[in-house]
C-alpha cells in the first residue's frame, strides 16, 4: 500500500499516512516519502511509537547521519540530540527563524525530530518555503542578490541566548568556539534544481565585501521577507508526531509559549554538500 500525503497549507508541509516507521520500510516506500519530502518541503508523521534506534534507522535510510556541533547527544546514541526546555527554563533551544547550522562548510541536507514529551498547549513548530521565499523576490533584488556570498556564524546574540540552558547542562568540551562558513546568497538545490533564498535570521551576519553597515539593512529586509506568513505552516505537535524538513530549502522556528512546562524533543541531523 502507498503512503498517503495530506497537504497541511498553500506553502509547504504535508503529512505522510499509511506508515509505520518502527518498521523496516522497503525501498520503495523511502522512495515515496523522500519524493514527498522534497516536493513539500517539510513532512509530518503521526501516532509514530519509535525508540530513539528505530529514529536511528530511519534517518539513515535518508542519508548520513551526523552529531550536531556544541551539544552532547544522548549517551546511547550521540547521534540524538535531545531539544529541551524544563519548567524552570525561558530560552528555547533555536528558537527563532533559522536554517540548522549554516556556519558550516557542508550544512545539513535535513534533520528528523522526534516529540518525546509536550506541554499541554503551545510549542508548535513554525516552517517556511526558501524556494517561494526566492521566486516571489523582485526581478532587481534576484539579480543583485545573485553573485553575492553570505556570511554565517555560530555566535549570533540572539541564538547564542536560545543555546544557553542547554550549554550549561549539555556542553560538548572544547566546542566554544566560534564557527563561520561563507555561501552563495542563493543556493540551487541539489536535487531538485530550484533557486532557494540561503540567509537566514540566525546566523547569517553580513555579506562579504560588504561592511556591516551596508549588509544590515538588506538583511533585515531578506529576514522579513522570508517570515512572510503565506510562505509558512505551523505543525501543531501530538505524542507521536514527527516532522522531517528539508533544511536547504526551509527555515523553521519553534514558538516559545509554554514556560513553566517541559517540552523534550529528539533530534537528528542529516549530513548535506556544499551549497553552490
Ligand atoms: C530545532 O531543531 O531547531 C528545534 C526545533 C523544535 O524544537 O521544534
Amino acid at each position: 500500500m502507498s503512503i498517503s500525503i495530506t497537504r497541511i497549507a498553500g506553502a509547504l508541509g504535508a503529512e505522510i499516512g499509511n506508515i509505520d516507521i518502527s518498521q523496516d520500510l522497503s525501498d520503495d516506500t523511502i522512495a515515496e516519502v523522500r519524493s514527498a519530502w522534497l516536493e513539500h518541503k517539510v513532512i509530518f508523521f503521526r501516532d509514530q511509537d519509535i525508540t530513539p534506534l528505530q529514529h536511528l534507522a530511519f534517518a539513515k535510510r535518508f542519508g548520513d547521519v551526523v552529531e550536531y556541533p556544541m551539544v552532547k547527544g544522548l549517551e546511547e546514541a550521540p547521534e540524538i540530540v535531545p531539544v529541551v526546555k524544563l519548567p524552570h527554563e525561558t530560552h528555547n533551544f533555536g528558537g527563532m527563524w533559522h536554517s540548522d547550522t549554516s556556519y558550516l562548510e557542508s550544512p545539513p541536507m535535513g534533520a528528523i525530530l522526534v516529540a518525546r514529551e509536550l506541554p499541554p498547549f503551545g510549542g508548535d513548530t513554525l516552517f517556511s518555503n526558501m524556494v517561494l521565499a526566492y521566486e516571489r523576490l523582485s526581478d532587481g533584488m534576484k539579480e543583485m542578490l545573485s553573485g553575492l556570498t553570505g556570511i554565517s556564524s555560530s555566535a549570533k546574540a540572539e541564538v547564542t541566548k536560545s543555546r544557553e540552558d542547554r550549554m550549561a547542562t549539555d556542553a560538548k568540551v572544547g566546542e566554544s568556539t566560534e564557527l563561520r562558513a561563507e555561501h552563495p546568497v542563493v543556493r540551487t538545490h541539489s536535487e531538485t534544481g530550484d533557486k532557494i533564498l540561503y540567509v537566514n535570521y540566525g546566523h547569517t551576519i553580513g555579506f562579504k565585501g560588504f561592511t556591516e553597515e551596508e549588509s544590515a539593512p538588506i538583511l533585515d529586509y531578506l529576514f522579513q521577507h522570508q517570515r512572510r506568513p503565506e510562505f509558512t505552516c505551523a505543525f501543531r505537535w501530538r505524542p507521536g508526531s514527527i516532522a522531517f524538513w528539508d533544511n536547504r530549502a526551509t527555515h523553521h522556528n519553534p514558538v516559545n509559549d509554554y514556560h513553566g512546562f517541559k517540552r523534550i524533543m529528539h533530534r537528528i541531523t542529516i549530513a548535506g554538500d556544499r551549497p553552490a
